[in-house]
């Protein structure tokens, strides 16, 4: 390829395309790497290696050269998703619709804050949301966005949780703040619940000290008793309960919450109900696991994230709505931007949205799911939620080892019988540092556990089997 910048600027011609494809073929070969999950270089190594890249030479090298470096000092020692001993994490192996579609939408550019930047991709994401929120059992009313993950779905769903409780006592907190009457306002959700709804109270201003941590059964599921004693109890502080959080799919024991129940409560105490479906929302896809999230369709909002189960690349996740015309509360309007004066049937997403210009997201779940089919998605999740059924029955099974709880989806925590959690701490980090196992660590009820997360729908129960004998081998049994 050429040395002129005038090559690289990507122009949707046979001769841009023809650079992009060359690139692109250049790019993929540079990911070629050693088998396993990791390399083993240690932190300080990687480090040694990392910073010997030139960031910004005086004069810049031949894409093909700058690319190889990154494949030798980067890709080599990446974390392989794909690979079978990488099991920490809900962190995917990604699918090929989605990830040759990034390259169109980086190659393409549009930027969904508005429509005249974004006319098409606007319609996409806006029939892409319309199709979640039926199915998550919204009406024709649903509606969403996607967002950069669930941290910041669960962001967003609690900032409008928030606008919406300030609008029952006529304050717009977006204009004005938030009123003497928030010191009062609670959001609860279970002990289980994700780290994010605690950051969204922080960023709100609400504070981590306004989210209630009610505790949990022992699978993991929200205790509806702890539940109503909690909402009774605040009721007579005077507290106003302003939000309640349902799980679907918990980080660690991946159980989902008694979300009917959750959402009677928040209908009787007049509160926002939100559905943290990060997790498990996938499901939807599913006749046999569908039914797990029964009362989802009783939310508010509801969290999705299609960089997990749903095979993704990052960065792909969804609010979606109820009512769609819940978004005003977050409208703004700019000079420049959503001016309010556009012709008919233009939508200017940024009214919905905490960022401005931002990706076009929505595309590849589009392109894959277009590509593989419901059926199909479906499949791989239901030969998943078996596989980590197997994890677990082999786990019991096993006479040094033992289950903190029945796997409820994916993942699957347990301990080594006797072992202290410096022991297990020990065992998930010298198997990280040779790079045999991204094993994951956790602490349940102030212990800690170790967690397999199958992720990977092309795993068997061979390579489950073979975990198994790597950790028990690790521990010297
Ligand atoms: C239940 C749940 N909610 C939210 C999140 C945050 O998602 P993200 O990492 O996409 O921000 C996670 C992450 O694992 C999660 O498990």
């Amino acid at each position: 390829m050429s040395h002129d910048w005038r090559d690289y600027v990507v122009t949707i011609d046979d001769q841009g395309l023809s650079t992009l494809a060359s690139a692109a073929a250049l790019a993929i070969e540079s990911l070629k790497r050693p088998s396993g999950p990791r390399s083993n270089l240690t932190p300080t190594e990687l480090h040694e290696l990392v910073w010997s890249m030139e960031i910004c030479p005086e004069t810049g090298q031949e894409l093909a050269t700058v690319l190889r470096e990154l494949g030798q000092t980067v890709w080599s020692h990446a974390v392989v998703p794909s690979d079978t001993a990488t099991v920490a994490h809900l962190h995917p192996p990604t699918l090929v619709p989605g990830v040759v579609t990034e390259l169109a939408v980086a190659a393409s550019n549009q930027s969904m804050d508005s429509w005249d930047q974004a006319p098409s991709a606007t319609e996409v994401e806006l029939h892409l949301m319309q199709w979640l929120a039926l199915l998550v059992g919204f009406l024709d009313d649903g509606s969403g966005v996607m967002t950069s993950g669930g941290t910041a779905s669960n962001l967003l769903g609690l900032t409008l949780a928030r606008s919406s409780a300030a609008k029952k006592i006529d304050v717009d907190v977006l204009k004005t703040g938030l009123p003497a009457q928030a010191s009062g306002w609670r959001i609860l959700c279970s002990d289980q619940a994700h780290f994010s709804v605690q950051r969204a109270a922080a960023q709100l201003g609400l504070g981590r000290d306004a989210v209630l941590a009610v505790a949990s059964e022992p699978r993991g599921t929200m205790s509806i008793d702890a539940l109503d004693e909690t909402l009774e109890k605040i009721s007579h502080e005077g507290l106003t309960p302003i939000a309640l959080v349902g799980t679907a799919g918990t980080t660690d024991l991946g159980v989902v919450d008694p979300l009917k129940d959750i959402g009677e409560r928040a209908a009787r105490y007049g509160a926002w109900f939100h559905v943290d479906a990060a997790v498990a929302g996938a499901f939807l896809l599913s006749d046999q696991l569908r039914p797990r999230l029964s009362g989802i369709e009783l939310a508010d909002s509801v969290t999705i994230d299609f960089h997990k189960l749903w095979w993704q690349p990052f960065n792909a996740s969804a609010l979606v709505l109820r009512d769609g015309g819940l978004f005003d509360l977050l409208r703004v309007t700019s000079r420049y931007l959503d001016r309010g004066d556009e012709l008919e049937g233009m939508v200017n997403l940024v009214g919905r949205s905490l960022d401005t210009s931002r990706r076009f997201d929505a595309a590849k779940v589009v392109a894959t799911l277009a590509t593989l089919g419901r059926r199909s998605m479906a499949s791989m999740l239901e030969y998943l939620v078996d596989l980590t059924t197997f994890a677990g029955a082999a786990i019991d099974a096993h006479p040094a080892l033992e289950l903190v709880a029945p796997p409820a989806s994916v993942m699957c925590v347990f301990r080594v019988k006797g072992a202290s959690d410096d022991e297990l701490r020990a065992i998930q980090q010298r198997l990280l540092a040779r790079g045999e196992m991204v094993l994951g660590r956790t602490t349940i009820r102030g212990r800690a556990a170790l967690k397999f997360t199958f992720m990977n729908p092309l795993a068997t129960r061979d390579d489950v089997e073979q975990l198994i004998a790597v950790v028990v081998k690790e521990i010297g049994v």
